[in-house]
């Protein structure tokens, strides 16, 4: 691997883009501080830059020199970091984070991930990266290198690390005094949020644009039109199941856990919507999944891709 992270820092200086692996799903990335890069990023992505990236950095030395940490943000970090929790952070005048990567707003998405060759890319470099998911706007996300699209693969240069761990992305939580706001429904759940922080307010801001720009309806999608929570399938349709029913597809089925795992679920959710994107049908029904936990971060995404 050592090679391979060689290659990517040198990509990553000349202010070209790397997609490496998270935890959480693939990232494109690039220096946070170079504009350049930061164009590239938005550009190859399709993303507006109304919508901010968010900032990867190797510890949080690092991220305290480039923004102000509250109480209850440090109490998030000690838990979460390295890990899928992406803490919206106010940042320093020193910082020389560029502001094209958080279209000109002084609060910035960061993350510490935790993934073996993400923190190893990030420990070879002297600036932190700038990374979205690596997928064309309102596509699926990668979890895996062989869903990438033929463009991102032409223009990046590709760290492959295998399926990623959790399979969906980071909660994005902003605090306001003793408030933490859900701006993205993530790998770490509200349910687990309320049990550790029971002395705080937890909203949900899911669908608020203005605090959240990423939360545009369409996302998350495949090229077939879905249907939610089916309590049967068309004779046409794929099949998209969770646990043991009487569902049944006559083209093909994908089962996220048939033993009702929500973990395994997670894990499988967008491998599995990219395969079944594939196959020859009219459209994908999806069987109901259970509206807590992972499951709810799952149901938000499927809303999505059905818009
Ligand atoms: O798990 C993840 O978070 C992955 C991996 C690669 O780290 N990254 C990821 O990035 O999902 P992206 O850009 O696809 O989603 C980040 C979300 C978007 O919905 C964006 O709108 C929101 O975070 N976001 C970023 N910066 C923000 C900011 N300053 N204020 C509010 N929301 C922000
Ligand atoms: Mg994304």
């Amino acid at each position: 691997m050592n090679k391979e992270i060689d290659l990517a820092k040198k990509t990553l200086k000349n202010g070209n883009l790397v997609i490496f692996p998270t935890e959480t799903v693939y990232g494109l990335g690039g220096d946070a501080t170079n504009i350049e890069a930061i164009k590239r990023i938005y550009k190859l992505k399709k993303r507006p830059t109304t919508n901010p990236l968010i900032c990867h950095f190797k510890n949080k030395e690092e991220i305290d020199k480039n923004f102000e940490i509250s109480k209850l943000d440090n109490l998030l970090i000690n838990l979460y970091w390295p890990g899928p929790l992406t803490l919206i952070l106010k940042r320093k005048k020193e910082s020389f984070i560029q502001p094209l990567l958080s279209n000109n707003s002084n609060l910035v998405g960061c993350r510490i991930p935790n993934h073996p060759i993400a923190n190893k890319l990030l420990e070879s470099l002297n600036f932190p990266l700038a990374a979205p998911s690596a997928n064309i706007a309102t596509k699926i996300s990668s979890t895996h290198p062989s869903h990438l699209s033929d463009e991102l693969k032409k223009n990046t240069y590709i760290l492959e690390g295998g399926s990623s761990t959790l399979g969906l992305e980071s909660t994005v939580i902003q605090t306001i005094k003793n408030e933490i706001k859900i701006l993205r429904l993530g790998s770490i759940t509200i349910e687990e949020l309320k049990d550790k922080f029971s002395h705080s307010k937890i909203t949900v801001e899911n669908f608020d644009l203005k605090l959240s720009p990423g939360n545009q309806k369409k996302h998350y999608s495949p090229n077939l039109p879905i249907r939610l929570n089916v309590l049967e399938v068309h004779k046409n349709e794929s099949l998209l199941n969770f646990g043991r029913n009487n569902l049944k597809s006559l083209i093909c089925e994908y089962n996220l856990s048939p033993n009702h795992d929500l973990n395994e679920a997670s894990k499988n959710f967008f491998n599995y919507l990219y395969l079944i994107d594939k196959t020859e049908c009219a459209g994908i029904a999806v069987a109901p999944i259970p509206n807590y936990g992972l499951g709810k971060t799952i149901n938000d995404r499927l809303i999505r891709a059905s818009s």
